[in-house]
Parts: structure tokens; sequence; C-alpha cells
């Protein structure tokens, strides 16, 4: 039996309260019906510095305990869902530095982008889009967006019902996850 190719769920935001997180765990299901292993990157979980290497990325040298363990958990991977929101018309910065920690890491490998926000995270989604294509990651298509409504919050902009939120978009999300699946496991047949 040929292995799974394992797929990252990176989570781009860190806020206590953040909706990201939520998305991506209903994303797990996802990856798994698609065939492939789930592995939860919450960047509120590992905590990145800025980044703190002396050399650019692209040297491949890497000193910080924390910059090895990164690219190390990146380069394990046959395929990558990027869950961002909308933050003044861009992605995060926290994804922004985790990116920018690994060059050789990214490069060829198969990623979609999951975004959400008032107008579904389109913005954010354009932005990381020009840096997952500048960098060379093997983009499938234009992922999925996420349109917020009103009645998704409560008086505390807490979200409501997360589940009920990812589900209005089950559809397309699991298409672009199919899709993503599919091209990490002609990665892992072709490694
Ligand atoms: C710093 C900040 C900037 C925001 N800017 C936007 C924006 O430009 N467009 C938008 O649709 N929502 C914006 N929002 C609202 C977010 O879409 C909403 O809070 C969402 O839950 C953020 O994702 P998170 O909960 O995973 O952090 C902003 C929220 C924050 C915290």
């Amino acid at each position: 039996m040929s292995a799974r190719p394992k797929v990252g769920i990176i989570v781009g935001s860190t806020r206590p309260t953040r909706v990201g997180r939520s998305v991506a765990d209903e994303l797990v299901g996802m990856v798994e019906a698609a065939g492939a292993e789930p592995v939860m990157l919450d960047l509120a979980e590992l905590r990145l510095p800025l980044l703190d290497e002396a050399l650019p990325p692209a040297s491949g040298i890497r000193t910080q305990p924390h910059s090895i363990a990164w690219a190390e958990q990146v380069a394990a991977l046959d395929g990558v869902v990027f869950v961002t929101p909308d933050y003044n018309s861009g992605y995060p910065a926290a994804l922004k530095n985790a990116i920018d920690y690994l060059k050789e890491e990214w490069v060829g490998k198969p990623a979609v982008v999951v975004s959400y926000g008032w107008a579904g995270g389109q913005a954010a989604a354009a932005q990381l889009h020009a840096v997952l294509d500048y960098i060379g990651l093997a983009r499938q298509g234009e992922g999925v967006r996420m349109p917020f409504q009103p009645t998704d919050f409560d008086e505390s902009m807490h979200m409501v019902d997360a589940p009920a939120f990812v589900s209005r978009s089950s559809e397309a999300l699991r298409e672009s996850i199919e899709g993503l699946v599919a091209a990490a496991a002609a990665e892992l047949v072709s490694a």
C-alpha cells in the first residue's frame, strides 16, 4: 500500500479568539476524506520569533532550533493549505514571517489558499498568491474565498458557529482540497 501524502494546514492567524483555527479544524476531515494525512501547523502554537537567522533562507543555512524545526516540518509535507484571514487588505504578519523563514522547502510544493473575511478574504488571498507564486510553490488554482455574514458573529464579535460557516463553502473546499491532495500524491510518487 502506498503512503498517504502529508498535507499541512497552516493556520495564519494567531489571535486568542481567532476564527482561523476553527476553520482549520474543519478542514482536517476534508483532507482525510481526500486520502491524505492532515498535519496541523498552527502558528499560534509554533510561536516563531520574528525572522532571526543571519543568512537569507535561500542559503539553506539555519542556526536557530526553531528555524531548523520549522524547516523540517515543512520539508516533510507533500502539500499545503494556507488558512488566512484578511487583515487590512492583506494577510497576517505572522504568516509572512513563517513563510520568509524558508525557501527551498516551499519550492514546487502543491498549495492552496483558503481565506475568509467580509469579502471572503480576497485581498489577503491575492497578496498571498503573489508571494507563493514568487517563491515557486505549485499553487493549485485560486483556492477558496469564504465570505462572512453578519449573523456569523455575536455582539462580542465571536463566531457563533464555525462548522456552519465552513459548511457554506464545503463544496468549493472539498473540490480544492481534492485537487491539492491529487497533486500532493503525484509529488509523492515522483519523489
Ligand atoms: C487587525 C485586523 C484587521 C482586519 N481587517 C479586515 C479587513 O481588511 N477585511 C475584512 O474583511 N476583515 C478584517 N478584519 C476582520 C476579520 O476578518 C475577522 O476579525 C476575522 O475573524 C479575523 O480572522 P481571525 O479570527 O482568524 O484572526 C480585521 C481584523 C483584524 C484583527
